[in-house]
């Protein structure tokens, strides 16, 4: 990661534009800042109309004032640019950049995200002010990186998206014939006799065509990313030495990735990786050690979309205001969330946001400064100590995990299957399923890759990959390549069914898939979500649920099979060897306890353990990032209760400065970085 800093980021998204009537309200702001031991201000993203008052009438002695204050205080700035959201002028005069939704409705001026990514009025604006903020701040000592616009999302089905749309669809598909095959669409009398007959799907009218679903998803990501790099452009001849990221977010309280975006795309373009991370902490639907797995998961997809270190650009340091319950963090709490966030690579802790504002949508969403404008509260005191600690980590800046562990993701996969009109409507479960895989490496502190097609990239020996419905040649001819030369590669059920255009495969499954793991898939059961089977694995039985894929076998062999309904007897795990390699089909939903089982035995050389704990402890989560010369250990307590590790050495606590272990005795919620000579 370029950042020209070696410090890792403190601090968050700042919006003074809001506080101008009360220049003490900023003054103070500054020395809290200091207080509590930030170093790095977000600044300009939502402030377009203190900008821009009216058209082509520029104000920029405010922002003049932060950039001054934060060169006196030594703080970088990130500069976002301000398309997020726009004046009422804006809007008032070029009505073609507000969107039109799925519908057909043209949207009212309001909110944010709310434009048209087409609009070359649009376009031309966003250009324009960048161009401003360039001019006067791309050279700025303390500006760091840009950030541009905010949370990019959304779609718009304006007559200038369609236009867009088909143009996309044209240099894709060349032909009308091309483009009917390719979405089967004899199927209903559907097809194309023109080009201008095709219209983004709509509740209205077309939402059944898979592949038309498919294109568009692609064609929100590119339109996205045009615009993203339209902005770029802008900013680029003034402020060229610098990166410039977008921050991307997660869906749901899960933190499932963005479904409204490709980030396997759009990460390409970034220069640096940022995102916004929420994780519903202490919820009533599950314990934090359950959640700590989910946050895990999504931080090392994203780090790995990238393969470097990536920063948290948003989190909050106490609640949002926007989960079904807004709940603070418990004592301790933001430490070990803030550590957890490093020890997937992370090299910041930001916030949205620095001051609470007075009035609407945001007012009562965590900050560091709180409406008492004070340090003396339990929440500002603790983000003091994380950027304190922040100040002693900064050997951790841009090393990364070393995993020999990957699992699949999918952002298109996800899209096609929860698309297809089959299978299981509430019991699909993908990202409950990655999140079941994942979790036995977590349990076992082994650090994994969470990769998407274009990104398996590096030498690993287990590829993991569960129900990736949707397979490219390709990323078979990369397996199977994978597997020959001595890697583990382990598929579901539900795995290699459909190509890239949604269309399946002529004997049910991609063929050389099929060859791969030595076997003919016959049929899959649907289960009711309370009916189940049961697997015999090794003299023991276990359960299976939801999907029973039925199998006949070429090369592989059985590892368990069935014991009831009319598939008894059935092959439900098998192994096939291919080349160096083997190759693993689970044709059933393992319980956890068979899973974990299965896991042990597959790597029961010890072979991708880190060598760096004695033992794993339940609850306690470590995870480690390498440079050329040291380990950096994170141990995290997940529970609210004291827990024993033991290391294999003694290692140096880096923010105590002592040297601590091998056994540690950690308190509740207690997490901790400690360094130790690099041994492999
Ligand atoms: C998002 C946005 C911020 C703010 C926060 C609230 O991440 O980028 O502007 O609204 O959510 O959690
Ligand atoms: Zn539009």
């Amino acid at each position: 990661m370029n950042l020209q800093t070696k410090k890792l980021l403190h601090g968050g998204d700042y919006n003074p534009e809001q506080w101008l009537k009360y220049p003490e309200v900023i003054e103070q702001d500054f020395k809290l800042l200091k207080e509590a031991n930030v170093n790095t201000i977000t600044v300009g993203m939502f402030a377009w109309s203190t900008l821009e008052p009216k058209e082509g009438e520029f104000q920029f002695a405010w922002l003049d004032d932060i950039f001054r204050r934060a060169e006196e205080a030594g703080m970088n700035i990130i500069l976002g640019t301000p398309s997020g959201a726009r004046p009422q002028w804006l809007a008032e005069t070029y009505p073609e950049v507000l969107r039109t939704n799925a519908n057909r409705e043209k949207m009212l001026f309001g909110g944010r995200h709310n434009h048209c990514f087409t609009s070359p009025d649009y376009i031309e604006k966003v250009q324009t002010i960048n161009q401003k903020l360039a001019e006067r701040y791309g050279q700025h000592p303390n500006l760091l990186m840009w950030h541009l616009s905010n949370e990019y999302s959304g779609e718009c089905h304006c007559d200038l998206c369609q236009t867009a749309f088909r143009q996309w669809l044209q240099a894709k598909y060349q032909t009308l014939d091309a483009i009917n095959d390719a979405y089967w669409n004899t199927f209903w009398s559907h097809n194309y006799s023109s080009w201008e007959q095709i219209q983004s799907p709509s509740p209205r009218g077309e939402m059944g065509v898979h592949t038309l679903n498919l294109d568009w998803r692609r064609f929100v990501t590119d339109q996205t990313i045009r615009f993203y790099q339209l902005e770029k452009e802008a900013i680029l001849p003034y402020s060229s030495h610098l990166p410039f990221t977008a921050n991307f977010m997660a869906d749901t309280d899960d933190l499932i990735p963005f479904q409204s975006l490709n980030y396997e795309a759009f990460a390409k373009v970034v220069d640096v990786l940022s995102w916004d991370c929420y994780p519903a902490w202490h919820n009533d639907w599950e314990t934090e050690v359950d959640l700590a797995v989910k946050v895990g998961f999504i931080n090392d997809l994203y780090r790995s979309l990238k393969q470097q270190s990536f920063l948290i650009m948003e989190s909050t340091p106490s609640l949002v205001n926007w989960h079904k319950v807004n709940k603070t963090k418990r004592p301790k709490f933001h430490l070990l969330s803030s550590i957890q966030f490093l020890a997937h690579g992370s090299d910041s802790v930001l916030y949205f946001q620095i001051r609470k504002s007075k009035g609407s949508f945001e007012k009562f969403h965590g900050a560091i400064i709180d409406h008492d404008s004070s340090p003396d509260n339990r929440v500002f005191q603790e983000i003091k100590q994380v950027g304190h600690a922040l100040g002693e980590l900064s050997d951790i800046q841009q090393t990364m995990p070393y995993s020999k562990v990957a699992i699949l993701y999918d952002w298109e996969n996800d899209w096609a299957m929860h698309d297809a009109q089959a299978f299981s409507k509430d019991n699909l479960k993908y990202h409950e399923t990655l999140h079941k895989h994942y979790r036995y490496f977590w349990d076992k502190d082994i650090s994994v890759d969470v990769v998407t097609p274009k990104t398996l990239v590096k030498d690993y020996q287990l590829i993991i990959v569960p129900m990736l419905y949707m397979m490219t040649d390709e990323l078979v001819d990369y397996l199977h390549d994978f597997a020959s030369k001595g890697g583990k590669v382990v598929f579901t059920y539900l795995t290699g069914l459909v190509n890239e255009s949604d269309l399946v495969y002529s004997g049910g499954i991609h063929p050389k898939l099929s060859d791969m793991l030595g076997l003919k898939l016959q049929e899959t059961d649907t289960l009711y979500p309370s009916q189940s089977n049961t697997v015999r694995y090794k003299d023991q039985s276990f359960t299976a649920k939801d999907f029973c894929s039925v199998v006949e076998l070429t090369t592989a062999r059985a590892l368990a099979d069935y014991t009831s309904d009319f598939y008894s007897g059935k092959p439900a795990i098998t192994e096939n060897q291919l080349g160096q390699g083997t190759v693993y089909y689970l044709a059933t939903r393992l319980d956890h306890d068979l899973l974990t089982d299965f896991y042990a035995d597959l790597i029961s050389d010890n072979a991708l353990s880190n060598n760096l704990v004695q033992s794993s402890t339940k609850n306690v989560s470590v995870q480690v990032r390498n440079d050329t010369t040291h380990h950096y250990v994170f141990v995290m307590n997940f529970a609210n209760e004291a827990q024993v590790i033991e290391l294999n050495q003694p290692m140096f606590n880096l923010v105590t400065k002592e040297m601590v272990g091998p056994r540690i005795d950690l308190t509740g919620f207690e997490g901790m970085v400690l360094k130790a000579p690099l041994t492999q």
